[in-house]
C-alpha cells in the first residue's frame, strides 16, 4: 500500500467506441438535465427514455432522487455535498457512456462550476439541457410539497426559494416546461438525443 501517493493503475477497454457503436447503432452520449425543483427534468426524462427505447436506443435516466435513495445516500443539500452528487453521476454517467449507452442525468445541478465540473468529468458527447420553468411556476406544481415545507420554513436550503440556481447561459437545449404538453416536450427531447446520437 503506497503512503502519500494512491497506488492506482486504470486500464483501458479493449473495445473501442467505435465498435460499440456499429454494435448498438448509434454513439453513446450523456444529456445532463439541469433546472429548478419541480420544473419538470425527471417527467421528462422518462418520457423520452421510453421514446428513445422504443427507437432501439440503449438508454437509462440516472435521477436525483433515485441516485439520493442509494449511490448518494450519504449527501445532504449543502454546497458541497451537491458537488459531490454532481461528481457521483457525472462519474457513473461517463461509465455508462463509455460502454456506449444513452445517458439522461435529471438533477437540480444548481451551480453552473459544478455542471462544467459534470462536462469535464464525462469529456465528448456531454450536452447541458436545460429544463426551464419559471419558479413561480415550479412553485405552484410542488409535486412534492416541498416549496411550501421551504415557505414554512421546515425545510432550509432550499433551491429557489432560499438556496441559489445558477441559470444555464449556454445550453446546449432549453426545453421551456411551462409551454406545451409532457408529450409534446418529452418528443423535442427525444428527437435531439436521437438526431446526436443515431449513426447516419
Ligand atoms: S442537487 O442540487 O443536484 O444535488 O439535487 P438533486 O440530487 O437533483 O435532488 C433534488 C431533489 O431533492 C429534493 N430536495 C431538495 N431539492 C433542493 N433543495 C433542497 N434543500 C432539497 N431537499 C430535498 C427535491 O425533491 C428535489 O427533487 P426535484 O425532482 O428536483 O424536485
Amino acid at each position: 500500500i503506497a503512503t502519500g501517493t494512491r497506488a492506482i493503475h486504470p486500464t483501458d477497454s479493449t473495445v473501442s467506441l467505435w465498435d460499440r457503436a456499429q454494435a448498438r447503432g448509434h454513439h453513446g452520449g450523456v444529456f445532463w438535465m439541469t433546472g429548478l425543483p419541480g420544473a419538470g427534468k425527471s417527467t421528462i426524462a422518462r418520457a423520452a427514455e421510453s421514446r428513445l427505447f422504443a427507437q432501439g436506443i440503449d438508454v437509462s435516466v440516472l435521477d436525483g432522487d433515485t441516485l439520493r435513495a442509494g449511490l448518494c445516500a450519504d449527501l445532504g443539500f449543502s454546497e458541497a455535498d451537491r458537488t459531490e452528487n454532481v461528481r457521483r453521476a457525472a462519474a457513473v454517467a461517463r461509465i455508462l457512456a463509455e460502454t456506449g449507452q444513452v445517458v439522461l442525468v435529471a438533477l437540480i445541478s444548481p451551480r453552473a462550476a459544478d455542471r462544467d465540473l459534470a462536462r469535464q468529468v464525462v469529456g465528448e458527447g456531454f450536452q447541458e439541457i436545460f429544463v426551464d420553468a419559471d419558479q413561480a411556476v415550479c412553485e405552484s406544481r410542488d409535486p412534492k410539497g416541498l416549496y411550501a415545507a421551504a415557505r414554512a420554513g421546515r425545510i432550509t436550503g432550499f433551491t429557489g426559494i432560499d438556496a441559489p440556481y445558477d441559470v444555464p447561459e449556454n445550453p446546449d437545449l432549453r426545453l421551456a416546461t411551462g409551454q406545451g404538453s409532457v408529450a409534446e416536450t418529452a418528443d423535442r427531447l427525444a428527437a435531439h438525443v436521437a438526431g446526436t446520437v443515431l449513426l447516419g
